[in-house]
């Protein structure tokens, strides 16, 4: 695995690999197992492999975990390694962001809702830093979890506005066994958090199988979810289902549907999704 810290050796890398296809996978870090599914897919579709690794500061807020979030180099190097990645890059920010930007993306569609809604301004950072990196790498593939669903539907808007030679690839959730969604940011969870945070996931499903039961009204269905979430509902961001992937309200209950909940804990705000599609068992 080559290690790669500028911009100049990545270009002298990804040259030398002219002749074979070249999947990307973007990452902040502290890598678990939902990213090394997307490592893992990206390997079975393409000859290499080239992953980043860069807390993106322009898609953080003034108020939010941009010095929290974890960071431990030495494990994800190894990771990395014994997953089989070809070139990671691991630029700092004066490689991203060598001067103030001329010019700034900014996402119109989809960010009226949800994380758009509650974290301004923080997609018009991912979209940014994720322009830079298309530009750098070049890939064929690049792929996303569906974890951050709004962030996939975004970059594939994105991808098509611009042209982009690159197919954006949706990878499935990767869950713990009791069904939280693996996330850098779970290790922020005090132990009782940790202990509770299995229940939004148990909440998102409550709501899909009252979708997939037939109920159309979503008041029903968003109580039915805030039964099982108890007392987590006091902390709950953002509880929504929209259609999918328009992000827009709900008008023909047989669409594919995304039902999302934002749980703010003390350290660690978590984010996770159902996607829905009656008579489709994982939509
Ligand atoms: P990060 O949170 O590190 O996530 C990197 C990729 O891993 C994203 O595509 C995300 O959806 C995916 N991912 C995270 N948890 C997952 C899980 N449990 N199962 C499957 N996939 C999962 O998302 C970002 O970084 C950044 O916004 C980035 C795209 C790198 C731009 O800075």
């Amino acid at each position: 695995m080559r290690i790669i810290r500028t911009r100049q050796e990545l270009h002298q890398s990804i040259k030398s690999l002219e002749t074979g296809s070249i999947g990307f996978v973007p990452t902040m870090g502290y890598l678990h197992e939902g990213h090394l599914a997307l490592i893992q897919k990206a390997k079975s579709e393409n000859d290499f492999v080239v992953m980043s690794i860069f807390v993106n500061p322009l898609q953080f807020g003034p108020n939010e975990d941009l010095t929290a979030y974890p960071r431990d180099e030495k494990r994800d190097l190894k990771l990395a390694e014994e997953q089989g990645v070809d070139i990671l890059f691991l630029p700092n920010v004066s490689e991203i962001y060598p001067v103030p930007l001329s010019t700034t993306i900014h996402v119109e569609k989809r960010v009226d809702v949800l994380d758009g809604e509650k974290r301004p301004g923080h997609f018009d950072g991912v979209a940014t830093v994720l322009l830079k990196l298309f530009h750098l790498v070049m890939p064929n593939r690049a792929y996303f979890g569906q974890k951050d669903a709004q962030q996939l539907a975004i970059v594939e808007a994105l991808v098509e506005d611009y042209f982009l030679p690159i197919a954006i690839q949706r990878v499935e959730t990767v869950r713990e066994a009791d069904g939280l969604a693996k996330s850098s940011r779970n290790i922020n969870l005090t132990v009782d958090e940790r202990k509770e945070a299995p229940i939004i996931h148990q909440a998102l499903l409550a709501g899909k199988k009252c979708i997939l039961d037939g109920v159309e009204d979503e008041t029903t269905i968003l109580a039915e979810v805030q039964k099982t979430l108890g007392k987590v509902t006091k902390k709950v961001d953002y509880l929504a289902l929209y259609e999918y992937p328009s992000f827009k309200a709900v008008t023909d209950f047989s669409r594919t549907l995304i039902l999302a909940i934002a749980v703010q804990y003390e350290k660690a705000r978590l984010i996770d999704n159902e996607l829905i599609k009656r008579g489709e068992e994982n939509a």
